[in-house]
């Protein structure tokens, strides 16, 4: 568990590395990888050995019997978020994309609108969209701070229009962990307009210390025949090339739903992911995180002060994930200005807030989970790169 370990990651095939001069123009010789979520440690100890064995072993048939793969699921969600799920409520898809695809085929219809709260994961609406289904915006509202939501602005905007919402629980970006009544209030919200509530809670094991996710079944138990559950541990212990995730669904009527549209698409778990997770979801992969949590805290508050020292600059300090939220509206700048200055002078790839939705325009997302002399690099750079408004 040497997170100060500088990996180097170029020419491996890794897309935050290796894409980042086509996407944003800078340079891996001398560029800070910094956009999307993957981060540049190795696993926990536990994951290298499972797939070493498999290694060993050498042959890489099907997999089959995956028993061992729900106990740990089951372990780790009664252990971690203190919620009790049934082995037979889970499904296993290649990842959460993938999930958030064959939920929207399997709980709507084409032109159906799907609600969204704004700015959130940019990947969410390219689904939506691509499957010929409506986008309906909610904007989250920030009020001293704070990311929420305003339910009553929302109502006439979803009334009639919407068959489905998806939350990020955590919200990314932002990282902001919602508590038991904002939940709730999503849940009324979801129940007053009788849409399918999805909740992707990918990001719920990576939370700041002194701050608490709480799984959506525990805050509204009383909307589980509308609940859809997404939850993976492949950005937990930054496997994401495993592409393993899983749809938990306690109601048997919109299970079966599921479990037809994965037959129409011949999904079947990917072996090498379903090995990698059932040793994580262990103890020593809770260790793990528990070491790897502390880690990024202390580079969030590096780079939390390091930005907010910039005039112009704001940041919403994380309460969950490593992606830091950055505004640049005090700047006065154009959105272009502001790229330009970090990708050419800081010679930093941070994701663009415009991409997240609205309310998104004036930030840019940048990616803290990497060695902490590298956060430390990036901020110096930063601060030169607006060095004009000290
Ligand atoms: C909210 C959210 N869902 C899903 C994903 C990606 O999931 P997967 O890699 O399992 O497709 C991400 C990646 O950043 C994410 O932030």
């Amino acid at each position: 568990m040497n997170f100060d370990e500088m990996i180097d990651r170029r020419g491996t095939h890794s897309a935050k590395w290796d894409k980042m001069e086509a996407l944003y123009g800078v340079s891996p010789a001398d560029g800070i990888s910094m956009w999307v979520a993957d981060m540049d440690f190795r696993p926990p100890q536990a994951v290298q050995d499972a797939l070493q064995a498999m290694l060993d072993h050498g042959v890489y048939g099907y997999f089959g019997g995956d028993g061992e793969y729900l106990a740990a699921i089951r372990w780790w969600m009664q252990n971690r978020h203190g919620w009790a799920v049934e082995p037979g409520h889970i499904f296993t898809t290649h990842g959460l994309v993938n999930a958030t695809g064959v939920c929207v085929q399997a709980f709507s219809q084409p032109g159906d609108g799907v609600v969204l709260f704004t700015p959130v994961y940019h990947a969410f609406a390219r689904v939506i969209r691509g499957a010929g289904r409506v986008v309906v915006e909610c904007p989250l509202v920030e009020v001293e701070g704070r990311m929420t939501m305003d339910f009553a602005a929302y109502d006439p905007l979803v009334a009639g229009k919407a068959t489905m919402a998806i939350l990020c629980s955590p919200h990314n970006p932002g990282g902001q962990v919602w508590t038991a009544e904002e939940l709730r209030g999503v849940a009324d919200f979801c129940q007053r307009h009788d849409l399918i509530l999805v909740s992707d809670e990918i990001h719920h094991d990576l939370v700041m210390p002194g701050h608490k996710h709480i799984v959506m079944p525990n805050a509204a138990p009383d909307i589980a025949d509308r609940l859809v559950m997404l939850t993976a541990g492949t950005k937990t212990f930054n496997i994401a090339g495993a592409h393993t995730g899983n749809v938990i669904i306690a109601d048997p009527v919109l299970h079966a739903r599921f479990a037809k549209t994965m037959e129409a698409l011949g999904l079947s778990p990917n072996s090498f992911g379903l090995a990698m997770i059932t040793a994580a979801y262990s103890p020593a992969g809770a260790a793990w995180v528990d070491a790897l949590m502390a880690y990024l805290d202390g580079n969030r508050r590096i780079f939390e002060e390091g930005v907010a020292a910039i005039p112009g600059l704001r940041v919403i300090p994380l309460q969950s994930t490593y992606l830091e939220w950055v505004d640049f509206a005090g700047t006065g700048m154009s959105a272009d200005e502001v790229a330009r200055r970090v990708e050419r002078e800081a010679r930093i790839a941070a994701n663009h807030g415009a991409t997240f939705g609205t309310g998104g325009e004036s930030f840019l997302r940048f990616n803290i989970a990497t060695p902490r002399a590298r956060v430390i690099e990036a901020v110096e750079r930063l601060q030169a790169a607006f060095s004009d408004l000290q």
